[in-house]
């Protein structure tokens, strides 16, 4: 791919279709958004509103984390907590499909659909992918990001209109754009992570203390597995308990999955071959988590698995 050529055009495609008109995007720090963050913000400046939405669904640490980054760059990001109101809309939900419609609509119709009114704009830049597009259109899985192509009408909808300058690319043609914009070596080689966050994480019912648990075990994955060259790997809290044994008790605990996978572009993949010290060491933090006492390796490879469990 000419990496200057695509940059040049999607600049001058942002800045044709924007006009004089303001902007809003929403970063998460994932390679998607934060390359259509910088894109945006070569082709607009300041006319460009960059938000990072902290659902309570980040990892440990992250919103923060983001911002500090985007600082470094010269990206002012506006922190909006609007954590309660999704803990609210996903209180009670146990249903995988309805848990994903619950972050669209609390995300899209209610808190950006408040900040765009708030700000003005016009436009959302979006960081929409091939993959996101063709798999959502495939009925393999409802991406949150995906609005038009399943025939929403976000005019219609939000009140605002939907840029995507990345629909044409897959992750590694992102990862490729995004070296030759040499953006940090932390926003590029981040792994994965997918929009609606740890609620893809949580089998069942998304409650503070089901979302503190599989944080902290996502914690001690990523950190254990940074150099693993894994595409991406992650913990998964199930719905199910198991008998265990801590302090010499009899427990019924948690159930941590952890799922570690190679891949070119997330549409196929297979369950990394860690090694066996790895395996038992990263079982021995997660079980040492507070009411976790059992914790899995799956071998599934997708498909016909997915990579997330929501
Ligand atoms: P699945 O679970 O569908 O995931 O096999 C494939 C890849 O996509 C990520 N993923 C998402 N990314 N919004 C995103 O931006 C989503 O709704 C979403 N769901 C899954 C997942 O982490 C994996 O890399």
């Amino acid at each position: 791919m000419d990496c200057r050529k695509f940059v040049e055009e999607q600049i001058a495609d942002i800045r044709q279709t924007v006009g004089d008109e303001k902007v809003i995007n929403a970063l998460s720090g994932g390679v998607d958004s934060s390359l259509v963050t910088v894109l945006g913000h070569r082709a607009l400046g300041d006319r460009l509103k960059t938000v990072f939405v902290d659902s309570a669904l980040m990892r440990e640490g992250e919103p923060q984390r983001v911002v500090d980054i985007f600082a470094s760059l010269d990206i002012p990001v506006e922190l909006i907590d609007a954590r309660q109101e999704f803990l609210s809309a996903l209180a009670g939900l146990t249903d995988p499909e309805e848990k994903r419609q619950a972050v669209t609509d609390t995300f899209y119709a209610k808190v950006f659909s408040r900040l765009v009114k708030e700000s003005g704009a016009k436009f959302l830049l979006h960081g929409t992918i091939l993959t996101d597009i063709e798999e959502t259109v495939a009925g393999i899985k409802r991406q949150h990001n995906i609005l038009a192509q399943l025939g929403i009408d976000p005019q219609a909808a939000y009140g605002y209109s939907v840029i995507e300058p990345l629909k044409t690319l897959r992750k590694d043609g992102v990862r490729e754009v995004c070296k030759f914009l040499e953006l940090p070596a932390e926003i590029t080689r981040r792994i994965p992570f997918p929009g609606p966050a740890l609620a893809t994480r949580i089998v069942g019912e998304v409650t503070p203390q089901r979302l503190e648990t599989v944080r902290t075990a996502t914690a001690i994955v990523e950190e254990e597995l940074a150099d693993s060259g894994a595409f991406q790997y992650l913990a998964v809290l199930l719905n199910d308990y198991a008998t265990g044994i801590r302090d010499n008790k009899r427990e019924f605990g948690q159930i941590i999955v952890v799922r570690c996978i190679e891949s070119t572009d997330a549409r196929t993949a297979t369950a990394t071959e860690l090694p066996w010290d790895k395996l038992n060491k990263i079982s021995e933090r997660i079980t040492q988590i507070n009411g976790v006492n059992r914790c899995l390796y799956d071998l599934t490879p997708k498909p016909p698995a997915t990579v997330e469990y929501v």
